[in-house]
C-alpha cells in the first residue's frame, strides 16, 4: 500500500534522503552540491554535439487533430520543451508512422499531409529556445517514430496488431489469431518507418528514434519467442525488425542519425498470476525469467547489434505503462485506475539508474540517456549531477517533471540555481511548481481522455491513462 512507503517529499535533508535510500538496500549516486559545470558540459551524439546533460523525454498528450497533426495544446507543449533549457529533445512525442499504428485517435501521425504542421512544432521549439537562450547552438531535436502494435486504438477502440499470442495481455485488448501481424506486413512496416524518417529529415529533425519500448510493437517483437518465421524465435529473429529498420533508415537517409528508445528490461504484467502471469515472466525482455528481475544479457547483445546497424544513441526506459507502470515511471500516487506502488518508488528509480549505467559502461560508443528521474523531485538535480559526472549516462532525461516544472534544466544548469547541500534552493523552486503540476496534468488528461475515453477506461476496463 502507498502508506507503507515514505514519500520522497518527506525526505527534507540530504541526510534524510541518503539514509532512506540506504535503508531500502539500493544505491543512488548523490552529489550534495550539484555540479553545474558537469551538467552544462556538451557530449557527443553520433556526429552531433549536444550542449548540456539534460534531455526532454518524449511525452504525448493524445491531443493532436483527427488527421494526426498538431493542435495549439501540442504546440504549447513543444514550445515549453524548447524553453526548458535542455539541449536534447529526445523525440518530442510518439508519432505514428501510419494511421493504424496510433495508440489514440489524437496521436500525431507523420505523413505528407501532416508534415508541415510537425515541421512547425520543431521550428517553434527551436525559436523559443533561441529566444530564451540567445542561440540554438548545441540543441538537438529528434522525432520519435512508432507503431503501437498491441495497444493500437486508432479509432478509440482496441485494434490490436500483435507480434505473438500472450497469455495475459491478449485478453486485455481482445487480441486473437487475426490480430497477428504477418511477416509480409512487418516487411512493409519497415518501409513505413523509412518513409517517415526521410520525411522527418526533410522537415528539419536532427535524428529519429525508432520506438522500442513500453509494450508497443518494436518492443513486443523483442519477446516474440513463440513466433515462427523471420521475426521471432531466437534473439536475431526477435530483433530483426528494429535492426532492419535502423539499417534501412541509415541506408535511405545516411545523414540522419538514428536512436532507439528501449525498454531495457521488462516485468510480467503486475498482479497477473491468476490470469496466467506465472507464464508471462518468459516474455519479459531483459528479465530474468521470474517476471520481476533483470538480466541484461539479451539487451546488451541487442545494443551491440543496433550499434552495428548504425544506431548512435539509446534512451533507456523499462516496462510498460499498460501492465507494469511502477517499473516504467516510479510514482507514489498511482494512475487513477492503477495500483498502489508495490515497492518504494525510489527502488524503481534506482533500478533504472543502475541499468542505464550498466549499458553506458558496456557500450561507451552509444550516447545513453536515462529516464525515470521525476519522482526524485527536490533531489533530482543532486542525483542527476552524480550520475552524469560518474559517467552513468550522457544525459538525464526528464519526463513528468518537464510538464510541471519546464524550467528545471535551465535553472539547474546555471550557477547559483541549485542548493549546496540541504536541497533548499531546488526544493523551494520545485515547491512553487507543485500547483503547476496539477494544472499541467489536468491539461494533458483533459485533452487526451475527453477525445476518446470519456470515463478514462477502455472497454476492457483498462484506462487509456495507462498508455504512453
Ligand atoms: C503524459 C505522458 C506522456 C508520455 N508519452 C510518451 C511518449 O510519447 N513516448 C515515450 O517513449 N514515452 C512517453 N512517456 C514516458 C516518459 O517519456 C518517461 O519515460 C516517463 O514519464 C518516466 O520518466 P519521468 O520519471 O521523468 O517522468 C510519457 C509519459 C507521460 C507521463
Amino acid at each position: 500500500m502507498t502508506g507503507r512507503h515514505v514519500q520522497v517529499r518527506r525526505l527534507i535533508t540530504a541526510d534524510d534522503f541518503r539514509s532512506h535510500v540506504s535503508s531500502l538496500g539500493v544505491e543512488l549516486p548523490f552529489d550534495p552540491a550539484p555540479d553545474v559545470a558537469g551538467l552544462s558540459a556538451p557530449f557527443r551524439f553520433g556526429p552531433l554535439h549536444v550542449g548540456n546533460r539534460f534531455a526532454i523525454l518524449p511525452m504525448e498528450g493524445w491531443d493532436g487533430t483527427a488527421r494526426g497533426g498538431p493542435t495549439d495544446l501540442v504546440r504549447r507543449r513543444w514550445r515549453r520543451f524548447g524553453r526548458s533549457g535542455a539541449k536534447l529533445i529526445w523525440g518530442g512525442e510518439a508519432t505514428a508512422v501510419r494511421y493504424d499504428g496510433r495508440a489514440n485517435p489524437r496521436q500525431l501521425v507523420l505523413t505528407s499531409e501532416t508534415a508541415g504542421g510537425i515541421e512547425g512544432l520543431r521550428d517553434d521549439l527551436v525559436r523559443e529556445h533561441r529566444g530564451r537562450f540567445g542561440s540554438d547552438a548545441g540543441l538537438v531535436v529528434g522525432l520519435q517514430l512508432t507503431h503501437s502494435g498491441r495497444w493500437a486504438r486508432p479509432d478509440g477502440q482496441p485494434r490490436p496488431r500483435i507480434a505473438y499470442r500472450h497469455p495475459v495481455l491478449d485478453a486485455r485488448v481482445g487480441a486473437d489469431e487475426t490480430s497477428l501481424l504477418t511477416d509480409a506486413e512487418l516487411d512493409d512496416l519497415v518501409g513505413d518507418f523509412v518513409r517517415a524518417a526521410r520525411l522527418a529529415r526533410e522537415i528539419g529533425f536532427d535524428f529519429v528514434d525508432v520506438k522500442c519500448c513500453h509494450g508497443y510493437l518494436g518492443h513486443e517483437l523483442l519477446s516474440a519467442h513463440t513466433r515462427p518465421g523471420l521475426y521471432g524465435g531466437d534473439l536475431s529473429g526477435r530483433s530483426r525488425f528494429v535492426c532492419s529498420t535502423v539499417e534501412a533508415i541509415r541506408a535511405s537517409t545516411p545523414d540522419l542519425p538514428v536512436g532507439v528508445r528501449l525498454s531495457l528490461f521488462d516485468f510480467a504484467p503486475h498482479d497477473s498470476e491468476g490470469e496466467g502471469g506465472h507464464e508471462a515472466g518468459r516474455f519479459a525482455f531483459g528479465g530474468d525469467g521470474t517476471g520481476a528481475g533483470v538480466d541484461l544479457s539479451e539487451p546488451n547483445a541487442l545494443l551491440e547489434a543496433l550499434a552495428e546497424a548504425g544506431a548512435v544513441a539509446v534512451c533507456v526506459s523499462a516496462g510498460s505503462p499498460y501492465y507494469c507502470p511502477h517499473v516504467q515511471r516510479p510514482a507514489y500516487f498511482p494512475p487513477s485506475d492503477g495500483y498502489p506502488p508495490p515497492e518504494d518508488p525510489l527502488v524503481g528509480v534506482a533500478r533504472l539508474v543502475e541499468a542505464a549505467a550498466a549499458v553506458k559502461a558496456r557500450h561507451p560508443r552509444l550516447a545513453v540517456v536515462g529516464s525515470g528521474y521525476s519522482y526524485l523531485q527536490e533531489w533530482l538535480a543532486h542525483v542527476a549531477s552524480a550520475v552524469v559526472t560518474r559517467g552513468g549516462v550522457d544525459a538525464v532525461g526528464i519526463g513528468r517533471m518537464a510538464l510541471s516544472y519546464p524550467d528545471l534544466p535551465a535553472r539547474t544548469s546555471s550557477p547559483g540555481s541549485v542548493s549546496t547541500g540541504d536541497g533548499s534552493a531546488a526544493r523551494s523552486a520545485i515547491a512553487r511548481r507543485r500547483h503547476a503540476t496539477v494544472s499541467s496534468r489536468a491539461a494533458i488528461h483533459s485533452t487526451s481522455t475527453t477525445a476518446t475515453c470519456p470515463a478514462g477506461r477502455t472497454s476492457h476496463g483498462r484506462s487509456a491513462a495507462r498508455g504512453r
